[in-house]
């Protein structure tokens, strides 16, 4: 894990869309994992800026979401197909048919999570996944206690992230889909290159166990400590309760392939 303290928010958002414009400026027909949640919100927004500024070009792009709510339509605005419609694929030149998220409407959501997972392997694997993380530390809506080898698969939510999306639902946890369809850990192990993106002190306690903790299915973020190729973007906040800062900002002063991130 190669791990990036920012000063601000901002400064980690900066470095997120950087890290995925590069991507395809260096690789146009990429496969993107995308990532849905409050945190990337500014993030898409400044990729597509960027994409507009640079003239990067998305139509060789194929995107696979991570995770969508069981039971919410594509015209639903919770849903995270109308997220991604509205804060990013409108925005740039990718072709419809190049983006998949999971059909949380699909009649049989079992033969959906096999299909989604069948789709992402004839798409040849995903070269850049980008990961946001839970309260609770769930990547994608990998709870806690999933497999942390498993596949895309259908999930019941947990309470606590029921509560933390009450706030996309009116306020009321009553109105969150109990389920969702998730990509498996697993499923994100796989990915060549995965891009973690954590910011605030709500998430501080979550973003040690994550990094330092043990690996656990009770953090299913841990698991990305068997990723060869995780890069963890944080902002002061987020990073406030990490033991190993000097180690950190050692390494953010040291290694060749940071210094050239950060310098870019
Ligand atoms: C949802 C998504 C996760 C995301 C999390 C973080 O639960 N399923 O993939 O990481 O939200 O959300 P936020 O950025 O709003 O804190």
């Amino acid at each position: 894990m190669k791990v990036v303290i920012c000063s601000d928010a901002a400064q980690t958002r900066r470095l997120a869309a950087q890290v995925l414009a590069q991507q395809v400026q260096t690789k146009p027909d990429s496969v993107l994992g995308l990532a849905t949640g409050r945190t990337m919100e500014a993030i898409y927004a400044q990729l597509a800026e960027r994409a507009e500024e640079q003239s990067i070009d998305f139509s060789g792009v194929t995107t696979f979401n991570l995770d969508e709510y069981i039971g919410l339509t594509a015209q639903h605005p919770q849903s995270y197909r109308y997220y991604m419609q509205t804060h990013l694929f409108r925005l740039i030149n990718i072709p419809e048919h190049n983006t998949h998220v999971p059909d949380g409407a699909a009649e049989d959501v079992e033969a959906e999570a096999r299909s989604y997972e069948s789709r992402i392997a004839q798409a040849g694997g995903i070269d850049l996944q980008l990961l946001g993380l839970g309260e609770n530390g769930h990547i994608g809506f990998n709870e806690p206690l999933s497999a942390l080898n498993g596949r895309t698969h259908v999930v019941t939510l947990a309470q606590a992230t029921l509560q933390q999306n009450a706030v996309m639902f009116d306020n009321d946890m009553g109105q969150v889909p109990a389920r969702a369809l998730t990509m498996g850990t697993g499923t994100i192990l796989d990915s060549r290159e995965a891009l973690l993106v954590v910011t605030g002190a709500a998430k501080a306690d979550i973003v040690a166990r994550v990094i330092e903790g043990p690996v656990s299915a009770l953090v299913p973020g841990s698991a990305l400590q068997f990723h060869p190729h995780c890069l963890v973007l944080l902002d002061e906040a987020a990073a406030s309760r990490l033991t190993q800062r000097e180690a950190i900002f050692w390494q953010m002063q040291h290694d060749p392939e940071l210094q050239a991130f950060l310098s870019a």
